[in-house]
């Protein structure tokens, strides 16, 4: 595996260790690369108000952006499941806002992995384009 990924994916993972999730015990860890090369992570972060929950992949990119990074070129998830965690849709549409049609990682905690493309994850997807 190319040395950036595996960057990448450790940060996802060790970030999902600080998960906040004591009300689903779903721990998420997400990684994005921005087009610069750095690595921002983020977890998931729960509330007692279960709607406010924040899922990693929006805490990675919101990191990311707030640090002054608008472009991504790759996000890895890193969840505890058999079957691999895709990206809800609500982070699929985030994805696709900083990164457009890039490629997403997804593995689990016993290191089996997909790759897709955001354009699989969200076709025909709304973007600024349409409000030209
Ligand atoms: N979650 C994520 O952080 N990312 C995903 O891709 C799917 C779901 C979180 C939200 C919530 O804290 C928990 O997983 C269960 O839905």
């Amino acid at each position: 595996m190319d040395k950036s990924v595996e960057k990448l994916l450790a940060a996802a993972r060790e970030c999902r260790e600080r998960a906040f999730a004591p009300y689903s015990g779903f721990k998420v860890g997400a990684a994005v690369e921005t087009e610069d090369g750095t690595i921002f992570a983020g977890c998931n972060v729960e509330s007692a108000s279960y709607g406010l929950t924040m899922c990693a992949e929006r805490v990675a990119i919101f990191t990311a952006v707030a640090a002054g990074r608008k472009r991504i070129k790759r996000i890895s998830v890193v969840a505890e499941s058999d079957e691999l965690t895709a990206p809800c849709g609500a982070c699929r549409q985030v994805i696709w806002e900083f990164g457009g049609d890039i490629p997403v990682l997804i593995v689990n905690t016993n290191g089996e992995s997909v790759e897709r493309q955001m354009s699989e994850l969200l076709p025909m997807a709304f973007d600024s384009s349409f409000l030209k």
